[in-house]
C-alpha cells in the first residue's frame, strides 16, 4: 500500500482574489516545493484564475469546492467542469455537508457530479459523514455506508485511482470538537470496506481517505497516523499558511 498523503484546503467563501495571492505565495514558499505529500488548495471560484497562475510556480495543487453536473448550458450561476480543466484545476470538492445541509443536495445529485467530474479529468473529493443526531442514534455507518454506495455509483473501475473520499463528521466541521484518532479509523475503515465490496480489493486500497473536521497542527499527527486516513480535507486551519504548513509538516513527519 503506498497511498500518498493528500492535504486539502477547503477555503469556503473566504479571501477575495486578492487576498488568495498571497496566502498561496506563503504556502508556495513554506511547503510548495517538496513532493513527499500532496498539498492542494481550494478557494473560491472568483480566485481561481488568479490562483492558477500561482500554484503553477510551485508542486502545490489546484482543487474548485463545487461543479455543474451538466457540461454547459442554461444553467445560471453554475460552472462547468471544462470551465474548471481551462483553469488547470486538478480536484473538485463534490457533497460537502454544507452544500448538503443549505442548497439541497443528494447522494443522488452529487453522485451525477462524481461522475461528470471524473469522466473530464477531474479528480473528486467526495465528502460524507454523520450529524450528531445520527452518531448519537448509533447510526453513524449506516449513514456513511449509504452516501459511498450512492454517491459513487456506476464510478468507472478504471478511473478509481483518481478518487478521493473525505469522511468529515458534520458534528465535528468548524466546532472544534474533532473525532478521536480511534473514531476516525473505525470509520474510514468501514468506507475503505464498502470500497472494496464495490470495486475490489486492490482498486480499494488505491482510494485515499481523507479526515476533516477541525484539523489543524495540533492533532494532525495523530489522525494521520491511523492506517486508513490518507490525509486531511482542512476549512479553518487552511485559511492561514502558518496552520495549513503545520498540518503539512505533521503529514511530511508522518
Ligand atoms: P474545519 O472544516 O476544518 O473548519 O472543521 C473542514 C471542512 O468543512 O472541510
Amino acid at each position: 500500500m503506498s497511498r500518498k498523503y493528500l492535504i486539502a484546503g477547503n477555503w469556503k467563501m473566504n479571501k477575495t482574489a486578492t487576498e488568495t495571492v498571497d496566502l498561496i505565495k506563503e504556502i508556495n514558499s513554506t511547503v510548495g516545493s517538496q513532493t513527499n505529500v500532496q498539498v492542494c488548495v481550494c478557494p473560491p471560484f472568483t480566485s481561481l484564475a488568479k490562483a492558477s497562475e500561482l500554484v503553477d510556480q510551485s508542486e502545490v495543487l489546484l482543487g474548485a469546492q463545487n461543479m455543474c453536473a451538466q457540461p454547459s448550458g442554461a444553467y445560471t450561476g453554475e460552472i462547468s467542469a471544462e470551465m474548471l480543466r481551462d483553469l488547470y484545476v486538478s480536484f473538485v470538492i463534490l457533497g460537502h455537508s454544507e452544500r448538503r445541509q443549505f442548497y439541497g443536495e443528494t447522494n443522488e445529485s452529487v453522485n451525477k457530479k462524481v461522475l461528470a467530474a471524473v469522466e473530464n479529468n477531474l479528480k473528486p473529493i467526495y465528502c460524507i459523514g454523520e450529524t450528531l443526531e445520527e452518531r448519537e442514534a448509533g447510526q453513524t455507518l449506516d449513514i456513511v455506508r449509504s452516501q459511498v454506495r450512492e454517491g459513487l455509483e456506476n464510478f468507472p473501475a478504471n478511473a478509481i485511482d483518481s478518487l478521493v473520499v473525505a469522511y468529515e463528521p458534520v458534528w465535528a466541521i468548524g466546532t472544534g470538537k474533532t473525532a478521536t484518532d480511534e473514531m476516525a479509523q473505525e470509520v474510514h475503515a468501514d468506507i475503505r470496506k464498502v470500497l472494496v465490496e464495490m470495486f475490489g480489493d486492490s482498486a480499494a486500497s488505491t482510494v485515499r481517505i481523507l479526515y476533516g473536521g477541525s484539523m489543524k497542527p495540533e492533532n494532525a499527527a495523530g489522525l494521520l497516523s491511523q492506517p486508513d486516513v490518507d490525509g486531511g480535507l482542512i476549512g479553518g486551519a487552511s485559511l492561514t499558511s502558518r496552520a495549513f504548513s503545520g498540518i503539512v509538516e505533521a503529514a511530511l513527519a508522518g
